[in-house]
């Protein structure tokens, strides 16, 4: 009975809205509601690369309103519901807005600071409340979806709901935090809610956590929905690729993938076919990879996420892709780096041949997806050249081809170049090897936490088109 709990708390704390929601009887639900979606206001973290597309997607299945980005956070109106948010796939973490403004400079003398801290950070206590209020109706939207007919677990809840528990996490950047560790700041900003509001810090067991992020242009604060990130997908027994970049390759491909056969020809424990799975329900999949042990792992992936029946796993090498030319709709994959996997050869040196592979099996109309290190992206452009340069490779220096990859960083809006593969350097004074026409889509940057990758979209185009 979550509507009673949320009335007895503003009954105790008397509280300015008190009366419109005072005595929800069945005909006062309506303000009820239209109170909570007035107040919902959400935002999302996203990793460093994924602020656009994560604003797309709330775009495009949310119908979000008022949709605002900022490195590493988008803010939106929505009012779908919870549990549809939930299945957002780009983003990292679900928060419910409190308080977005500016940077606060903080003075050193901490009673000044606090006194900062309690205008700026906390503010209008009834703002919190009413947060608190549309928190507590959403948590319930959320159980009783999970678990229809259970017993609350809580005995206590009534207490809970007139003096909340909370903790604080805050995060800082920047000049802020040469002056003040994030654990002080937490400890400040606890107390200033602990005063204005009279709610109880509880760092172990707290009813619902408060976020704070200090950086040099903003000040936010946030109360988490969930308590696990949406990025973590339950399915997956073994973790490979990130699972929101592995979501956001199928994302940027030129167009939708539904009734596609779609490769992944370096597939790991599946991370990428498995994003693609849950997008495109009408596509089947074909994994394939040189490690068993990767396989077997993919094999588990599948298996929990129940994608058995359309999702088929080979032992094979990309330089050497079994299936028939043209015989994929897209071939997405993320190419070995680093020292993390075992390749047959240097990653470098089999580019080449590997692209090539994949361009063959790949039909007419079909789409190449690559994630790469910036150093294989800049391999990319070393052993590939446009169609407008063929005439000048013979006499000029490779060099000349060579394209900083820091350059190619969202490159949607420039026009696509249809591309040909070569031989290597030392093999091209002579000839120009022509084993493919792909046509560059889209490049994107995304952080893989400790490194930088890109994505790299081509469409296979018809021999035709090209004049020699
Ligand atoms: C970057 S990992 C793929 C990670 C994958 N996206 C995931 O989430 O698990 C690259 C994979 O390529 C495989 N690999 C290396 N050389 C290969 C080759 N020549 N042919 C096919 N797979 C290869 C490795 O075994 C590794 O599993």
């Amino acid at each position: 009975m979550p509507l009673v709990f949320i009335v007895l708390f503003f009954i105790k704390t008397d509280y300015k809205i008190q009366p419109a929601i005072k005595s929800i009887e069945k005909e006062e639900e309506s303000d009820y509601n239209a109170l909570v979606v007035m107040m919902r206001r959400l935002y999302c973290t996203a990793g460093a690369g994924m602020e656009e597309l994560l604003a797309e997607e709330l775009q495009h299945k949310l119908c979000a309103t008022q949709v605002e980005q900022i490195p590493g956070r988008v803010f939106f109106c929505s009012n779908a519901d919870l549990q549809t948010v939930t299945q957002l796939k780009s983003a990292e973490r679900l928060f419910i807005l409190l308080r977005k403004s500016e940077a606060l400079s903080l003075p050193n003398n901490p009673a000044k600071a606090a006194a900062v801290i309690k205008q700026r950070v906390v503010g209008d206590p009834d703002i919190w409340r009413q947060t608190f209020l549309t928190w507590t109706a959403l948590q319930q939207e959320l159980q009783s979806s999970k678990q229809r007919g259970q017993k609350r677990k809580r005995e206590d809840e009534e207490e809970c709901m007139n003096t909340p528990s909370f903790r604080v996490s805050c995060r800082c950047s920047g000049v802020i935090a040469r002056s003040y560790t994030s654990q002080r700041l937490s400890r400040i900003i606890g107390m200033a809610i602990k005063e204005d509001l009279g709610w109880k810090v509880d760092l172990r067991d707290p009813v619902f956590e408060v976020n704070v992020y200090l950086s040099d242009d903003h000040c936010i604060v946030g109360i988490p929905l969930l308590k696990h990130p949406l990025s973590s997908r339950s399915y997956m027994k073994h973790n490979g690729l990130r699972s929101t970049i592995a979501w956001a390759m199928s994302s940027l491909c030129p167009k939708k993938l539904n009734d596609c056969v779609i490769l992944d020809p370096m597939c790991g424990v599946g991370s990428v076919l498995l994003e693609a799975a849950q997008e495109y329900s009408n596509a089947v999949f074909l994994g394939m990879d040189t490690d068993l042990l990767q396989l077997q792992k993919a094999a588990d992936n599948v298996k929990s996420s129940g994608m058995e029946g359309r999702v088929q796993l080979l032992q094979s090498s990309a330089m050497d892709i079994p299936l028939a030319d043209g015989a994929v709709d897209a071939v997405l994959c993320d190419v070995p780096f680093g020292r993390k996997f075992s390749c047959s050869s240097d990653m470098r040196t089999a580019l080449p041949r590997i692209l090539r592979e994949m361009e063959r099996v790949l039909r007419v109309g079909g789409h190449l997806v690559l994630l790469l290190s910036l150093q294989l992206s800049a391999q990319l452009k070393k052993t590939i050249c446009t169609h407008e340069h063929k005439q000048n490779v013979n006499s000029s220096d490779t060099n000349n081809l060579h394209t900083d990859a820091s350059n190619t960083h969202n490159e949607s809006t420039e026009t696509p170049k249809p591309l040909m593969f070569h031989k290597s350097s030392s093999e091209m004074s002579n000839s120009l090897l022509l084993i493919s026409l792909l046509q560059a889509q889209r490049t994107h940057r995304v952080s893989l936490g400790s490194t930088d990758a890109f994505i790299h979209t081509y469409t296979k185009i018809k021999t035709q088109t090209l004049s020699h």
